[in-house]
């Protein structure tokens, strides 16, 4: 059987037999502040852990808020980076499209270097705003998934809810699709996690809450959401 790449977060990899599959491409949607950054993080220090080397393309967050907002979870990002296993790769959606035009992602040498074993793209949103037409949306999409498909990695997406995707079909296009929610229940809001779709895995489709916490996002199987 396929080597399953573990989320980070032992109570979601539950829901999906393990994690996600090798190579395969997924995606978070949520809306603001639902936890999407954190959760992607959380899957490539899942990698770090058992010895792969990850790559985190932020086009939202710089740098220095990201490591000092993500240190109030526990997470050592600058020591993962001076360690050689984390890549923080900054890079605004116009370059991200000029190299896409030119055939490259302008970080695949360092995909190859690094023997990157996983990826995050930190949001597809601001990529996808750059193109007019739907045509144009699908097919930057394509080749991008293309250049990914190219190598040993396993990508997880990060994509606002805001955004109607379903025009264009983003969300057909991904292999694994988790969305996050933060319902109103009476006068508190609560965080679920659902896993709308996985190819090629028997998952489970029960919208289970969770919370952000000291350290990170935890799942709460037993909570039900009246
Ligand atoms: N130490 C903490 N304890 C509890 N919750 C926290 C803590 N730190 C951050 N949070 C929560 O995490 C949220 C931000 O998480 P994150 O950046 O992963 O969300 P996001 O979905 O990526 O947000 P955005 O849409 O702005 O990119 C905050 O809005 C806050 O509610
Ligand atoms: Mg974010």
């Amino acid at each position: 059987m396929m080597e399953r790449k573990s989320t980070g977060i032992g109570k979601l990899d539950e829901l999906v037999e393990g994690g996600f599959k090798e190579r395969s491409i997924n995606m978070v949607v949520g809306e603001p502040g639902t936890g999407k950054s954190t959760l992607a993080l959380q899957y490539l220090l899942a990698g770090i852990t058992s010895g792969e080397k990850a790559i985190y393309v932020s086009i939202e967050e710089q740098k220095d808020s990201f490591y000092e907002n993500m240190s109030r979870l526990g997470f050592d990002l600058a020591r993962h980076e001076q360690e050689g296993n984390l890549l923080f790769y900054e890079c605004n959606a116009l370059k991200l499209k000029e190299f896409l035009e030119k055939g490259s992602l302008g970080f695949e040498n360092k995909i190859i270097e690094m023997k990157a074993k996983r990826l995050v793209l930190d949001s597809m949103s601001a990529f996808i705003l750059l193109y007019d037409t739907e045509m144009k949306q699908r097919s930057a999409v394509q080749r991008l998934f293309e250049k990914l498909k190219t190598w040993d990695l396993t990508t997880y997406l990060v994509s606002e809810a805001s955004q109607d995707y379903t025009q264009f079909g983003l969300e057909y296009l991904v292999d694994g699709l988790v969305k996050l929610y933060y319902r109103k229940v009476g006068h508190e809001r609560v965080r679920t996690i659902e896993v709308y779709k996985m190819r090629g895995t028997k998952h489970q489709t029960v919208e289970t809450v969770y919370r952000i916490e000291g350290d990170g996002i935890r799942l709460y199987p037993g909570e039900t959401i009246l």
